[in-house]
């Protein structure tokens, strides 16, 4: 099955995330990149004063896809908003999609993204995975996704049995 991993990261975890994956799978990687990058203080305020988003390079089509998964950090029990962006303008173009994220880690906020990325996406994903670190400021470095080995293989798992 073709796959294709389109991740945002602001402080790195989740690209990590989204390069153990890209290893696993040997597929190709699409790293979204806002025009202007935004701050930790910036996401702070996000519920205050949302930023505006903008990403560079928006043109790449996802239709020759099979399936999607989509990498991003969760900011406020929702998707990051510079993924939220992408998924609005490529919506049409997703077959099936599964999202996982290396997050902070919030009880009861799974389902909440379940229904966000349904609303989003127009259509349920075939997995949902978070990584809880346990903080809000934990940076990952390679050697820490040893931890969550298990997990990112039963979301695997989960992407095959949904074929
Ligand atoms: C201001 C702020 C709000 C956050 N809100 C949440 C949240 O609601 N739920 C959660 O699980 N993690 C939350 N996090 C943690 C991030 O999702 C986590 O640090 C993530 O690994 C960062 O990903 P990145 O390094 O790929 O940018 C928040 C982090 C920041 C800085």
């Amino acid at each position: 099955m073709s796959t294709l991993i389109v991740v945002y990261t602001r402080s790195k975890n989740n690209l990590l995330l989204a390069q153990e994956l890209q290893m696993r799978l040997q597929c190709k990687l699409h790293l979204l990149t806002e025009v202007k990058p935004r701050s930790g203080f910036s996401v702070l305020l996000e519920p205050l004063f949302p930023a505006k988003t903008e990403l560079v390079d928006t043109e790449i089509s996802l239709t020759p896809y099979e399936q999607i998964i989509f990498v991003a950090p969760v900011w406020w029990k929702r998707v990051a908003a510079p993924m939220r962006l992408f998924m609005q303008q490529h919506k049409e173009e997703v077959k099936k999609y599964s999202f996982i994220t290396m997050c902070n880690g919030v009880v009861g906020q799974k389902e909440k993204l379940e229904e966000e990325l349904t609303a989003l996406l127009g259509q349920r994903p075939v997995a949902v995975t978070e990584l809880w670190v346990g903080s809000l400021i934990f940076r990952a470095i390679r050697h820490d996704l040893a931890l969550f080995d298990e997990e990112i293989t039963a979301f695997l798992k989960a992407l095959e049995e949904g074929k």
